[in-house]
């Protein structure tokens, strides 16, 4: 007979299974996106995004209480505006609503790491993440609201900053003004490759940040580009980010093992809105089994290289793993 190999060996039974199994999910893994919103008395479902509320502040405890209870060691929060304007204002004031959430969340749950979302995009009336010239995103003058922000963050108790909004030079910009206001030991997780993804549309609906003209192309990356990647990385890292985003996640399993094998910095996966609605949307027809493929989409961003995932699955996944 010709010889070969029995690789079945190893998948005779489960025991064995589970003893050459090479990727690991744990809950030390996930962070837990939580949206707040100016008013009283809100729960709301999005509903592009079944399962994920927008949360007043006087309840948003019971959702964190759930988060925590769950053994999930951290979250990123995102805020909702009751106004808006070109320059973004509510962004980086004190009494903003995230900044407003992140007192109330440290102080009643010291315990849990919390990430402060560093963005313009929904604060401003325009729905683009910069201040606008002549229908064009300036890149320094947004430079200086970013830094600002990301200090009134950290100034609310946010143990890590991570700044989404792709102008150049903005983790040198926030990291000096972390450093001038006393904060060089608050971390920056950048979302360093962020594509130009339609992958976003549900998010935009929960957070209210649509472009109102034009997109997002002059500054988020093409989803054609590998080397651009790198090149954002590395800048990056070089502007003092310790962490690195890669955005979104399941279309881009070859770029986070690229930024995982050439960067010695912890890689995130950031598991975005529309891959969280389109497993809602086949899992409530009954075609797919939701459990099963989430776990098999996290474990492949994982075997990618991916450290830590952000996603809006964090809490089913704490809970199935508890199962287990
Ligand atoms: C803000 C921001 C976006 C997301 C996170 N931060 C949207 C965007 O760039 O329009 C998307 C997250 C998701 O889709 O889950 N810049």
């Amino acid at each position: 007979m010709v010889q070969f190999r029995r690789h079945r060996r190893l998948r005779r039974t489960a025991g064995i299974r589970n003893m050459v199994r090479e990727t690991h999910l744990h809950k030390e893994d996930l962070i837990y996106p939580i949206f707040v919103k100016e008013g009283e008395n809100i729960q709301n479902e999005i509903p592009s995004m079944p399962g994920v509320y927008q949360w007043s502040l006087d309840l948003v405890d019971r959702e964190v209480e759930e988060v925590v209870g769950l053994g999930i060691p951290s979250i990123i929060v995102f805020g909702i505006p009751s106004e808006k304007d070109d320059v973004g204002s509510c962004a980086y004031d004190t009494e903003g609503i995230v900044q407003r959430a992140i007192r109330q969340i440290k102080g009643n749950h010291p315990e849990l790491t919390v990430i402060a979302d560093t963005c313009l995009c929904q604060f401003t009336d325009h729905g683009h993440c910069g201040v606008i010239e002549d229908g064009y995103v300036q890149n320094d003058e947004t430079l200086v609201l970013l830094a600002k922000t990301a200090v009134s963050q950290a100034e609310a108790g946010a143990d890590i900053i991570a700044p989404s909004n792709m102008m150049d030079g903005f983790v040198a910009a926030i990291r000096q003004g972390l450093d001038e206001a006393g904060f060089e030991d608050i971390p920056v997780m950048s979302y360093a490759v962020k594509y130009a993804s339609s992958f976003y549309g549900p998010f935009r609906d929960a957070a209210h940040s649509s472009p109102k003209f034009g997109d997002r192309k002059t500054y988020q990356m093409d989803p054609a580009n590998r080397l651009e990647a790198l090149r954002e990385a590395e800048s990056d890292i070089e502007e003092g980010a310790d962490f690195l985003i890669v955005k979104p996640a399941l279309s881009y399993l070859d770029i986070i093992r690229d930024v995982k094998d050439r960067y010695p910095l912890p890689v995130v996966a950031y598991n975005v809105s529309g891959e969280y609605s389109m497993v809602k949307a086949a899992a409530l027809q009954g075609w797919v089994d939701e459990r099963s493929i989430v776990l098999e989409k996290l474990v492949s961003m994982k075997r990618a290289g991916a450290d830590l995932i952000l996603t809006y699955f964090a809490k089913d996944v704490a809970r199935w793993l508890e199962e287990k």
